[in-house]
């Protein structure tokens, strides 16, 4: 992003353009900085581990052309739904190519999740009795979690710890793995995620070291190797302005001494590390365009956007920051305001106070920072205010990669049944 003569530009392509072309609220990806994100995180871990493979957890952006950058990267596919598994499946991914992490999982996803070859990340050990029950996997691997876990927005993304409802408690991982062993299993793999957006780069080696710990042991006294570890997602972007950027050469370098050192002391074969992030290849390359409608002078001056928490779940879900600029206007003097959404529900009102451009006025365009990720992929219709559109730029190129909805996909596939008549009166 950057801003010219007052204009926003996403790629090649200001936001007027964007707007005045797709319409608002559309998100925006832009092509060449995900590639660039990929890239520069592939350099750094795989310089100092050079097994090293990034699966991207498409959760955070699941639009296909997205995906496709990152597969066209060389990325594997994390999926933690059968739907997912399916859409790595239309990206031309397919078995161990996938990782997947699965939840509380259905005989459905299960009998679906062993058809599709996909490597089993079971995230409790009774879930796999139920998989033997369908068949024997090639491979399986166990999600951890090792008792800690942190995250920018607190315990909302805090995927591991007492509190989190993920992983293998590490008093269950040598049963676990036994198990696996005496069913017949002879490829193993491990994982965990225990947080998510992290900027300290020495939270990566410091996990690295719980986990390996514990699957050290068990792979030490149960005779097994792993082919693969896995260290989840969780590398980290800034959001608020004053926020220091992950130091990734630093994190990949001490990740990888840790994960040397662990290998050595437990006596393990060297297994390929595994990452898969989804916030850093996406989260800054994403944006949103949408317009201001009207602005309020009541008991708060208040901007009201089409950006609403529908739009982008983030803040009234977790408190998240997100940077909101205003278009041709981020040079003018700062006055204080709240901005909403257009729904009928006050956690729409997403932001309380904000220094924003005090010549903000109706029909504005207002650009939110860093929406890439969990972004679209958590928006929904409510108020039937629709799920906007999807538009991939790259330089000056531009295209639709999913249209805005329309009433239509509101009531897709609803029927009124007969006892109550047409519906009319
Ligand atoms: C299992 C798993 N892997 C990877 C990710 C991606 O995490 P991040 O966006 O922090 O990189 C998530 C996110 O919640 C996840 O649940």
């Amino acid at each position: 992003m950057k801003i010219v003569d007052g204009e926003i530009y996403i790629g090649g392509i200001s936001a007027s353009e964007i707007a005045c072309l797709y319409g608002t609220p559309t998100y925006v990806y832009d092509e060449q900085a995900i590639r660039a994100n990929y890239r520069r995180a592939f350099s750094a871990f795989s310089r100092y581990y050079p097994d090293f493979k990034f699966f991207y957890a498409v959760k955070a952006c699941n639009n296909p052309a997205v995906c496709s950058i990152l597969v066209d990267e060389g990325a594997g596919i994390d999926a933690a739904s059968v739907n997912e598994i399916k859409l790595a499946a239309s990206l031309g991914k397919g078995g161990e190519e996938i990782m997947f992490s699965g939840n509380f999982l259905s005989e459905d996803d299960i009998r679906l999740g062993l058809q599709s070859g996909a490597i089993f990340n079971l995230d409790d050990i009774s879930i796999l009795p139920r998989v033997l029950k369908h068949g024997t996997p090639e491979i399986i691997s166990f999600r951890v979690n090792p008792g800690y876990g942190r995250s920018n927005v607190g315990e909302f993304v805090t995927n591991a710890g007492p509190n989190a409802k993920f992983g293998l408690h590490p008093d269950q991982v040598m049963e676990a793995y036994k198990s696996a062993k005496d069913a017949g299993i002879k490829r193993f793999g491990a994982h965990m995620m225990p947080g998510s957006c992290i900027t300290d780069c020495d939270y990566f080696p410091f996990i690295t070291g719980l986990l390996m710990d514990i699957v050290g042991k068990a792979g030490r006294e149960l005779g097994i190797d792993f082919e693969f570890i896995d260290l989840g997602g969780g590398l980290g972007i800034p959001y608020l302005p004053d926020e220091d950027k992950l130091d990734l050469e630093r994190a990949a370098e001490l990740t990888s001494e840790m994960f040397k050192s662990k290998i050595s002391e437990y006596g393990l074969a060297p297994p390929r590390l595994k990452m898969e992030p989804a916030r850093y290849f996406v989260g800054d390359a994403g944006f949103i365009v949408g317009r201001v409608h009207s602005i309020k002078h009541s008991y708060k001056n208040i901007i009201g956007t089409d950006i609403g928490m529908n739009t982008l779940a983030r803040p009234a879900m977790y408190g998240a920051y997100h940077n909101i600029l205003v278009n041709r206007k981020e040079g003018d003097p700062r006055a204080t305001f709240g901005l909403c959404g257009q729904l009928c529900e006050n956690t729409d009102f997403w932001v309380k106070e904000r220094e924003l451009p005090s010549t903000i006025c109706e029909g504005d365009i207002v650009v939110v920072e860093n929406a890439g990720a969990y972004g679209y992929a958590m928006s929904y219709q409510y108020n039937g205010r629709l799920r906007p559109a999807e538009v991939l730029v790259n330089g000056t190129k531009h295209a639709l990669v999913r249209p805005r909805e329309e009433y239509e996909d509101m009531v897709r596939g609803t029927s009124i049944p007969d006892w109550l008549g047409s519906g009319k009166k």
